[in-house]
Parts: C-alpha cells; structure tokens; sequence
C-alpha cells in the first residue's frame, strides 16, 4: 500500500524520542532513505509486525515533548507503516496524549467523585484562584492544569498528579493535595516521591491475606519477599503440576475480581487445553473504575506477589509470556512492578530456565493512556495491539481468540494474587472461607466521607455495616446518606441497607453489585445529583462511541440529568424520569459491552432507593 505521509519532520527531540524506541530506520519501509532508483525496498512485512509499538511510540513523543505534532505523528506513522489517519484515530482515542500544543508541565486535578467529597472542590475553587482557570496557562507559560477523572488516588484525596515532559520526563502524584503545592509544581519545583500505605490499623494483621504483606514487605526487595513467604506457592506449583494447580483452583471456586465474577479454573483450563499456540496472557490492571484503588496499592507495595501468581498463570495456561495492562496514570506501581521484574529475571525467576525447572517466562509491563474503556478485556486486546481501545464482538471469547487472535488468559490483579493461597493451602482450606458462592476474601476500596478511607480486606459475607465500623463510620460524626457500591458502573444503597451482606450472590439478590470493590460513603454533606452529574459527564467522554445505544444514550442522560438538576425539565419531572428509564433500558438491552449496560446504574439506583428527584415530603 501506498501511505501518504505529510512532508514536515519532526524536529530533533521528537525523532529521538521515537529513535531510542524503535531504533534507527532500517529501511525505506521504515522511514529510512530510498534506494538509487527510488522504488526498492525490503522489510515491509517486518516493519508492519511492529503495530504494538504505537502506543509506546507515542508515549516516548509524550514523554519528551509534552504533545503529539503532526509532525512526530507522521514520523511514527512512516517508521510503523501505518496510514496517517489511522494513527491520529488511535492517538485522539486516549486522553494521556495532547495533539494540540501544551506546556511540559501539566498538573491533572481529580474532580471525580470521591475527591469531590473530600476536599477536591475547594482545591479546584483555590486553584482558580490562585494560579487561573484550568486550561489556561499560567503566568510562566510552561505548565497548565487540567481537570480529571478519578485517578486512583481515593483514599488520599483530594488527588492530583503531575507530568512533566523533558529529557527525563516524570510523573508524581500529590495526595492529598493543596493548591499550594500544586502552584508551586506548576511554577517548576520538584515533587517528592508520594508515599502511599494501607491504613495504619490494618497493616499485618492476622485475618489479612491478600494484604497480609502490604506496609511489611520491602517492594525493592526479592529477599524481602521471600523472607515472609514469597515463591513458596511457585514451588508447590511445579510439585503437583498444571494439572494439580488446576484442581485446586477448581475445588476453591475461586472467581474473578475485575467485575464479571467468572470462574478463574474454568478460564485457565479452556486456555491450557487449547490446541491453537502460542497462548498468551494479559494482567489487567487498568483500573480506571471512579474509586478503585486495590490494584495500586497490592502493585506499589508488593510487586513480587503479582510476578510469582504470574508465573504460575503461564506454567499452567501454557503461555510463556504475560502482559501487564498497567494504567497510564500509575507511574509509582510502574517504576516498582518494572524494577520488580528485572530483579526476578537477575535472579532466575524469570526468563528461559525459571527456578531451574526448564519453564519459559517473561513479564512486560504495558502502558495505558488515559481510557477506562480499556479495562475491557477485549478493548485492552485492542490496546495493546496499537489499535483504538474498542470493544470486540463476544463470541469469540479470549480463551478462543484473544491477543493477537490467539488464546489469551486474562486476569485482574486481585484475582491473580489469590492464587499464591490457593496452591500454598489448597483450593479446599481457600473455599472455607467467605459463602458458598463467593469464596474467599475480598479487597474493598473505601473512600468519601468515611473517618479511615484506604484499601480493606474481609471475608465475603461481611456486612457493609462492619466494613464501614473497620473505617470508623462516616467522616466527622456525619450521618450516612448513601453508599455507592461497585464503583460508576455500580449503584447506591441507603442507610437502611447497611445489613447487606457482601457476596456476589447477595448484592445481586438485592440489585446491587461489588463491582471492582468500591464503597464510596456519602453523607448529608454531599451533593447527591452533583455526584450523578460528574458519573454521567465520566460516562459520556469515556464511551468508545462504536455503537449507538451507548454514544447516544450517554449523552442524552447526561443533558436529561442536567434539566432536572437545574429544574428546568422538559414537560415534568416524571417525564424526564420516564425517559431515562427508557435510555437506560436501551443502553443495557443494546449496548456492545459492560460499559453502555451499565452506565445507567448509578442514576437508576439513585432514583430508585434514595428517591433523589422526589419532592422532601414524598421520600
Ligand atoms: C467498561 C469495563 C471496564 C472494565 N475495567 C476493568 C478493570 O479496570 N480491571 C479489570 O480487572 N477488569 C475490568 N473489566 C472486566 C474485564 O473485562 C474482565 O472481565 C476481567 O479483567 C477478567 O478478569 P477476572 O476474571 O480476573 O475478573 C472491565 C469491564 C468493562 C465492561
Ligand atoms: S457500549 Fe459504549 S463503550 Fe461499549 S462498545 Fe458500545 S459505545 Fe463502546
Ligand atoms: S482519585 Fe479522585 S476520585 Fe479517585
């Protein structure tokens, strides 16, 4: 194929960005010169198979520059051989990447909803203040801030983090965040590493499991790790062989963490028993739902627990490599789950000959950019295969035809590290604890207005009533207006629901759902309709858009939701009420994937057990 590429070059910063990444051209294929008589080249094919690279390329120009320029995307396009257009349409998709002008320096300010709550408002109020409104620049002309959605920060809101471009680019959050702060990285100062641990009461207590680490084991450190019990389970493994750990996972009904609640054992063992090769797996660890946080902390604070439990996934799914899909906006979980990977392949662990048992395996860490949508296992596929971040028709499923087309395992971070209990204890001992349906133990993310927002763990089956008294109850002596359960894509319970036990199964009975983990409290401090406002703008720009219900359906609740908050409905109240439960059954019959079913939730939950658009006598 013939690509039209635009003329202009990139100016050197950017073609060194994209250089260090991808090499020097190698041919005229690849943006290198053309032969004497203009028309030879060789290595097309070569060149074509480098797809995956665009994403990173673009990270690389990002990093570097602070923004994408025709210019540097041409230059990308002629070294991927990828037409032109077809690269802005993946590199508009993701909202880490600028085409237009910007400053190197830019701070991104949550305004989601759980820093809304807690202190993010006044931050955005002062910030306009003091420094100007969000997207303009400030008085230096080399940084800007903007605001964002949910950054995964939540139990130290109010959360911001900063990026700024250079010859050593660098990324830092600040949580909590003051407009002082922020000001003075906007004005060039240097922002210190964050330190981030679960909290203080939780940290190595008995019951704890997954967590059981966390706060107690050096991240640094593989000896650290073994030293409380790390790659014991990687040992059990090779002793009773894919088959056994199989049969554990099997006999633990252990089920998926990430939102779908499937069976992991069923999952693995479609995968180890597919013919097709090679078999590939993905950790997803995108984690973009507003108010999930688990997958960060368990990464920052123990690496080595996600590398073992994917050791294991690939000896027994057949795959010798995985991909962690880490989310863009994580960069202290990448700087450590990168540093963690090189120290296990340094000592054995990882690479052609693992422990000494003849196992090939490897670990790459993928970069998001900016798109919740890509949490969805096959818009991840799509991701990583430099492609726009779109869902795919299902069937067929991923352990069919997943990576690459091939069979792919994919996992969420939570589910993953269950496993290392599961092989040490057995899948019997792992089953005994939680419910009959929802075994084992569970991460909840806590944050609003609770008293100790962070990252929890319980036993399935705990009610909301003790995780929230395991947080000390609602923030200041405030009285509880709601929770909102499972996060955007979840949905609010009242006050009189604070019995419900937390399982798969009950929240489902009860309508509700456990989604990715979230409780997020409210109390009467809260603005319930400005929550619902800022989770229906999140599901409008966060929408693929490739198909209808949903690219429609998002916007028009969003202008519905808008005419009741200002009332100025269109006929009535009940009219307007009407018609988003139309839009909403639209969305959730008609939708592609989970993100158009569920993004009506929130609102119909909050509609129907908080009555918010009920006059006060009628509630
Ligand atoms: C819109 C949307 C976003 C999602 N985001 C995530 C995510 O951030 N992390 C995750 O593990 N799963 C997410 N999922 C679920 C994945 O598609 C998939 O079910 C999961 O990664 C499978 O892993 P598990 O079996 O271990 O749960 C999302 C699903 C949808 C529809
Ligand atoms: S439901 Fe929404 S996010 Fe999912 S494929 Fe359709 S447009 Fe895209
Ligand atoms: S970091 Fe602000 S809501 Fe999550």
């Amino acid at each position: 194929m013939d690509l039209r590429h635009t003329d202009t070059q990139p100016n050197t910063a950017e073609q060194q960005a994209v250089d260090a990444l991808l090499g020097p051209p190698r041919s005229a294929w690849d943006g290198g010169e053309r032969g004497a008589d203009g028309h030879v080249a060789t290595g097309g094919q070569d060149a074509r198979s480098r797809r995956h690279l665009l994403l990173p390329a673009l990270h690389a120009v990002q990093d570097r520059v602070g923004w994408i320029s025709p210019a540097a995307l041409g230059y990308i396009c002629r070294r991927l051989t990828i037409p032109p257009a077809e690269a802005y349409g993946v590199a508009s998709f993701y909202a880490m990447f600028s085409l237009e002008p910007q400053p190197p320096v830019v701070a991104h300010v949550c305004t989601d909803i759980g820093c809304m709550c807690r202190g993010g408002t006044e931050l955005v109020a002062d910030l306009q203040r003091q420094v100007g409104p969000a997207g303009e620049h400030p008085g230096n002309g080399t940084s800007i801030w903007l605001e964002s959605p949910c950054l995964g920060l939540c139990e130290q809101a109010p959360a911001v983090l900063v990026t700024r471009a250079g010859e050593q680019p660098c990324e830092r959050a600040i949580a909590p965040a003051s407009a002082d702060q922020v000001a003075a990285a906007l004005a060039g100062g240097e922002v210190p590493e964050p330190v981030c641990v679960a909290p203080q009461a939780e940290r190595g207590e008995p019951g704890l499991r997954l967590l059981r680490r966390v706060g107690r084991v050096d991240p640094e450190s593989l000896d650290s790790y073994r030293g409380l019990g790390g790659y014991e389970a990687l040992r059990r493994a090779f002793e009773i062989g894919p088959a056994g750990v199989l049969r554990e996972l099997n006999d633990a009904r252990l089920l998926g963490r990430g939102g779908a609640a499937f069976p992991t054992g069923r999952k693995w063992e479609a995968v180890a028993h597919n013919p097709v090769r090679p078999h590939h797996l993905v950790c997803n660890a995108d984690e973009s739902e507003p108010g999930t946080f688990k997958d960060r902390v368990v990464i920052e604070h123990d690496p080595f627990a996600l590398i073992e439990a994917l050791t294991i996934a690939g000896y027994v799914t057949g795959a010798e490599e995985a991909r962690v899909y880490l989310r863009g906006e994580y960069p202290l979980a990448r700087r450590r789950l990168t540093a963690a990977v090189e120290r296990a392949r340094e000592r054995g662990l990882l690479g052609d000959d693992v422990m000494g048992r003849g196992l090939r395996f490897e670990i790459r860490v993928e970069r998001g950019a900016g798109a919740y949508i890509c949490g969805e296992e096959t818009a991840l596929f799509n991701s990583i295969e430099g492609y726009r971040g779109e869902p795919r028709n299902k069937p067929p499923f991923p352990v069919d035809a997943g990576l690459f087309g091939k069979p792919t395992t994919v996992n969420n971070v939570e589910t993953l590290i269950n496993v290392l209990d599961i092989v040490r204890e057995g899948g019997a001992a792992f089953a005994a604890i939680g419910t009959e349906q929802s075994t084992g133990t569970r991460l909840f993310c806590l944050s609003g207005r609770v008293a100790r927002p962070g990252l929890y763990e319980a036993p399935f089956g705990v009610t909301l009533r003790d995780l929230l008294e395991m947080a000390g109850g609602v923030a200041d002596g405030g009285e509880l207006r709601a929770v909102l359960l499972g996060g955007a894509a979840g949905g609010f319970v009242g006050p009189d629901r604070l019995d419900l036990e937390l399982s798969f199964e009950t929240t489902r009975a009860a309508g509700a759902t456990l989604g990715s983990g979230v409780v997020m409290v409210f109390d009467h401090s809260v603005d319930i309709v400005a929550v619902l406002l800022r989770i229906s703008a999140f599901f409008r720009d966060e929408s693929c858009g490739q198909c209808v219900p949903c690219r429609v359906g998002t916007v028009r609740q969003q202008e519905a939701l808008l005419r009741l908050a200002s009332e100025r409905p269109r006929g009535s109240v009940a009219d307007e009420l009407a018609l988003l439960g139309e839009i909403s059954q639209a969305m959730r019959d008609a939708s592609i994937c989970g993100l158009g079913q569920t993004a009506s939730s929130a609102l119909d939950s909050a509609i129907r057990e908080l009555h918010v658009f009920e006059p006060e006598g009628v509630r």
